[in-house]
């Protein structure tokens, strides 16, 4: 059974089909999903699906690029969110240079908030970075962050970075990018990384692995991801599903 560590159902692709969508999951061997917030509202969101599915669970996070919306007030809504019994992770939160806006100041004081909010929880943290490795790194390696265990998302550096954060405590996150053409460095992340640090996720609605790319992602594709893993790292699919979900079930404590 597949564990999908990282999906957004809350987002507005999916008003016109969601519990159909969600219903449907079983036919694809999901058996557990963490949705993760990016903002107030959309942690809202995914406790709210958490409640209403018993296979789906929430993380509670700001975004960098939604950083604007924290304040001592909202922070402090965040760490009430922090408290339900279905929140696993605080997440998604880091740093996001792709933008010129929210500035980096204002992204890195909220990162270190809410990495500090997750120290004192005990929670694991879901990273996200983009074009922003060396903050990225240096913010989670002074604050010891991996002490938790974490997720670094989406996982876009290279191999030596990926096996840094391992070292520091962290999994990597590998979606629909490994099954593109073009996806040369990620496939040498795979290649290097062992089994038991990587986690499955989509990232759904975005990034859809091949054949699928270009249209709307959901869960029901992580079975070529898996696919794609499996071949690279010459396992067999079922070993790739079974390691990686045992390896969520660690990190998120489920
Ligand atoms: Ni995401």
């Amino acid at each position: 059974m597949i564990f999908e560590t990282h999906a957004h159902y809350d987002d507005a692709a999916y008003d016109e089909d969601r519990d159909i969508l969600l219903a449907s999951m079983q036919e694809s061997q999901i058996e557990v999903i963490v949705n993760v917030g990016a903002s107030l509202p959309s942690t809202a969101a995914s406790i709210a699906l958490a409640e209403k599915y018993p296979f789906v669970y929430a993380a509670a996070g700001v975004h960098p690029s939604e950083t604007t919306e924290l304040n001592e007030e909202t922070f402090a809504q965040l760490v009430r969110q922090c408290t339900h019994k279905k929140v696993v992770a605080v997440g998604e939160i880091g740093l996001d240079y792709y933008w010129e806006e929210p500035a980096h100041d204002v992204q890195t004081l909220w990162f270190v908030r809410q990495l500090e909010l997750a120290k004192r929880i005990k929670k694991p943290v879901i990273i996200h970075s983009r074009e922003a490795a060396k903050d990225t790194y240096d913010i989670l390696a002074a604050h010891n962050a991996g002490e938790n265990g974490g997720v670094i998302h989406c996982f876009a550096y290279s191999a030596e970075m990926a096996e840094a954060y391992i070292k520091m405590g962290f999994y990597i996150g590998i979606g629909g990018v490994v099954t593109f053409k073009n996806a040369k460095k990620l496939k040498e992340v795979v290649t290097a990384i062992p089994i038991e640090r990587i986690l499955l996720e989509t990232d759904c609605p975005y990034l859809s692995p091949e054949p699928k790319r270009g249209s709307r992602n959901s869960s029901h594709n992580l079975p070529y991801i898996a696919q794609k893993i499996a071949e690279i790292k010459r396992m067999s699919y079922d070993e790739v599903v079974t390691r990686t979900a045992e390896n969520a079930r660690k990190m998120y404590r489920i």
